[in-house]
């Protein structure tokens, strides 16, 4: 076999499409790619070749299975017998998106367990690494042992991939994200799953984002995203479902790695944004019937409400910092006093409905310091944005429209002028688009 043959296969004519290859051809260029037999420059090509010529479901089937048997899978059941139901939710990704923080104590005060396997923040959207790592001493580099016992005491755990999970996405994503082959359903729906069912969940919940600033720009590419990774969770044991949701404008009042940890605290206070309450509760409900928990999804969201209000589920969350090496008290009393000392406010240039473009909103984040140009930047802890108005709302000229924190004056400045870019006024009310586009099961 010729991994040249096989990328010509996929690439196809030009007016016309690849054909779809046979699972010995998938494997021998993910098995070659992650043993160095076969080089950066030939899987360049083949993802783009992909990209281009798409993937049927049962390729993308095979390709799954053979990135998430690059590597090791956890059993989180041999850890002294701990009992599931273990339940997991991913995100697509988007600006302001800290919706993990808030749902895995909330799901583990219902008796889930929720072996969280996270990423970095990646093009302009935030990962919660980035975001748990603000709290001084908070370990995310947990082997499998710390991940399982943590899991068995308090119910959640979050930590990032290993070198020995999923070896073939690491190396593939890493590629992806230099040579313009992100945005590919097939890709994506792999990239995840593999990593997803590696970390030993019994049950999946997607949260798949949808317009400016998610991967997926289009209502009917998000959607076809949606049904891969539902089918494809589905066809390799897992029970799974999800939610399309819109990603037009930042979720939330607060964007940055401290404040995203502030405002998790408020919702498990009671004081979260009603979006970001909304998702947590239809997502936690979802989580909650798959894993048996639940009766239906309104009896799962009721239970959600509850433990928010009794207080378990902050409880939950603080127990976890202490259980990952950071100081719960110091956590409770810097919050709302935690603040970069590199500090402007962006107003209103003139009268208007607000509207808040949540992919240049990502964009000038990274130049903040929220987040990274290139895999070697160091994130900023406490770069960010408050934001006093937002999409939808009415300002006046010179109104305050959010408070902005830099990494330093330079990054204050850059981020800033792309902030005001991000910012648009309109005479008339923009229509108010739901939050939960359509769920697929
Ligand atoms: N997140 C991933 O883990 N992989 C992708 O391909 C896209 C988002």
């Amino acid at each position: 076999m010729r991994a040249a043959d096989i990328i010509i296969k996929k690439r196809g004519t030009g007016s016309e499409k690849g054909k779809e290859l046979l699972k010995e051809e998938i494997e021998f260029l993910v098995n070659g790619y992650v043993d160095g037999s076969i080089p950066d420059y030939q899987m360049s090509a083949f993802l783009m070749a992909v990209y281009f010529s798409g993937m049927t479901f049962e390729e993308t089937g095979i390709l799954t299975g053979c990135m998430l048997n690059s590597g090791e899978t956890i059993n989180l059941r041999s850890f002294n017998g701990m009992e599931g139901p273990f339940v997991d939710k991913h995100s697509t990704g988007g600006v302001g998106d800290k919706i993990s923080l808030p749902l895995a104590p909330v799901a583990a005060v219902l008796g889930l367990r929720i072996p969280m396997m996270s990423g970095r923040g990646l093009g302009h959207t935030g990962g919660t690494l980035d975001k748990l790592e603000s709290i001084e001493g908070y370990n995310v580099n947990l082997d499998e042992k710390q991940f399982a016992s943590i899991i068995a005491r308090t119910g959640f755990a979050m930590m990032g991939q290993t070198d020995k999970i999923v070896p073939a996405d690491k190396k593939m994503y890493a590629l992806r994200d230099v040579t313009g082959t992100v945005e590919s359903i097939p890709l994506i729906t792999a990239s995840i799953l593999s990593k997803k069912v590696a970390e030993g969940s019994d049950a999946l919940v997607f949260d798949v984002k949808c317009g400016k600033g998610a991967f997926m720009k289009s209502e009917d590419d998000a959607e076809k995203l949606a049904s891969f990774l539902v089918k494809t969770a589905q066809s390799m044991g897992k029970k799974s479902c999800a939610l399309l949701t819109r990603m037009d404008s930042p979720l939330g009042f607060k964007v940055g790695n401290y404040l995203e940890i502030e405002e998790t605290l408020e919702c498990l206070q009671g004081n979260g944004p009603a979006d970001v309450m909304e998702l947590t509760y239809e997502l936690g409900a979802r989580m909650a019937v798959l894993g048996g928990k639940a009766l239906d999804t309104e009896d799962g969201i009721k239970k959600c409400m509850a433990a928010i209000k009794s207080g378990a589920a902050l409880q939950k969350f603080l127990e976890n910092v202490k259980d990952q090496g950071g100081d719960p008290e110091k956590l409770m009393a810097e919050q709302g006093k935690r603040r970069s000392k590199f500090k402007d406010e962006i107003t209103a240039a003139q009268d208007g409905f607000l509207s808040v473009d949540a992919y240049k909103t990502g964009i000038a984040c990274i130049s903040l310091g929220v987040g990274r140009n290139k895999a070697s930047d160091k994130v900023d802890a406490d770069a960010g944005i408050i934001f006093h108005k937002r999409q939808g709302d009415f300002v006046k000229k010179g109104e305050t429209i959010m408070e902005v924190y830099g990494k330093n004056s330079e990054s204050l400045a850059s981020g800033k002028a792309g902030l005001e870019n991000a910012l648009s006024f309109s005479s008339e009310k923009p229509e108010n688009k739901k939050l939960i586009l359509k769920e697929i099961i």
